[in-house]
């Protein structure tokens, strides 16, 4: 997507009237503004309630929705929601490869890891210095672009860290699953100096491309395919297996014993405890699922939407509620 120019018509002297503040309670007024995420589908998603019980917390005028957008629709949609002076979106499945090519900008996340799932909006002020929109009244509005970040890259990091109490660097892990997900964690996992990885995906050929993309971005890392002989720190599923009930096991227990590893990390959070999670739990390693990975994407989108600290517990209370139906 390209730089708008926004011309605004001549304003009639009722225009200049203050706007109507807020109500107190933070209800939608007229000067709410909106963030939104667009995926296809999208009815699953866990973010709206997310990020609002984290607007609420920062006590903003503003609401997160959630739209259903195809991906031929996805320029269009994002100018849309810039000539409606939206503060930012996020981008899910299938959109966060494609919105490399929409963008105005990059941001250095998304530059190194190839995808997009954060947009902030800008608008240039009268020194012709971008700002975030949200320091921006609506109406003053003029010209508008469109920043790229990827805020999923480091989640999966501090979640690993976080809800595991495992350091990653100097470590021995094994990936499962080459896709989108996948190919992201190993590269992240690299960038963050684990000393060896082991790829395993279905369709070997993608595993293989992600075993080059590390060798040559992150030679100090060791990088094999297939399953390793010896044991490992942590075993991480990437694959979607797990996320129904009749699905096969990431990994091939004959190949490689649980017990071989100290801690398991499912990107599944729903179900809360996948098979390979429970088995793992059973084979006495450490372990968690996705759902911090959720919220650490999310908290940082907040971040850069709001400039301000995000509350990571009152997000995470709202997501364990609207998932699990309990927020503890
Ligand atoms: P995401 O963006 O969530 O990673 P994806 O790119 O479609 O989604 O990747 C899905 C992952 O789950 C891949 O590693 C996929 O293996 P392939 O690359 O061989 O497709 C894996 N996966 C999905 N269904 C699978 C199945 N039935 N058996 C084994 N692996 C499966």
């Amino acid at each position: 997507m390209k730089s708008r120019q926004f011309g605004l018509p001549p304003r009639p002297a009722v225009w200049n009237n203050p706007p109507v503040p807020a109500p107190a309670d933070n209800a939608i007024s007229a000067t709410t503004r909106f963030c939104a995420v667009y995926g296809h589908p999208i009815k699953h998603s866990a973010s709206p309630p997310m990020q609002n019980a984290g607007i609420a917390e920062l006590g903003l005028p503003w609401r997160y929705l959630a739209f259903d957008v195809p991906p031929e629709n996805l320029d269009e949609a994002i100018k849309g929601a810039a000539a409606m002076r939206f503060i930012g979106l996020n981008l899910t499945v299938p959109h966060k490869l494609l919105a490399m090519d929409v963008v105005d900008e990059l941001d250095q996340t998304a530059r190194t890891w190839g995808a997009v799932n954060t947009i902030r909006f800008e608008a240039k002020d009268a020194s012709g210095e971008w700002l975030p929109l949200r320091d921006v009244p609506a109406e003053a509005v003029d010209l508008i672009r469109t920043v790229g970040f990827n805020t999923d890259a480091d989640a999966i990091i501090r979640s690993i860290r976080e809800d595991l109490g495992y350091e990653p660097r100097g470590g021995n892990i094994l990936v499962l699953g080459a896709g989108g997900a996948g190919s992201v964690a190993a590269l992240r996992l690299a960038a963050e100096g684990a000393t060896h990885l082991w790829l395993v995906n279905r369709t070997t050929a993608k595993a293989a491309v992600v075993s080059e993309d590390i060798q040559r971005r992150f030679p100090g890392v060791g990088v094999s395919l297939g399953y390793p002989t010896g044991a490992v720190d942590l075993v991480l599923n990437a694959t979607s297996l797990g996320l129904k009930p009749e699905d096969a096991l990431p990994l091939d227990l004959e190949a490689f014993s649980l017990n071989r590893a100290r801690f398991a990390y499912d990107m599944i959070y729903r179900p809360a405890e996948t098979p390979f999670l429970k088995l793992a739990r059973e084979a006495g390693l450490k372990s968690a699922n996705g759902l911090g990975m959720l919220l650490y994407q999310g908290a940082k989108a907040l971040e850069i939407w709001s400039g301000r600290p995000a509350p990571v517990d009152a997000m995470m209370k709202a997501l364990r509620q609207a998932i699990y139906g309990s927020g503890q």
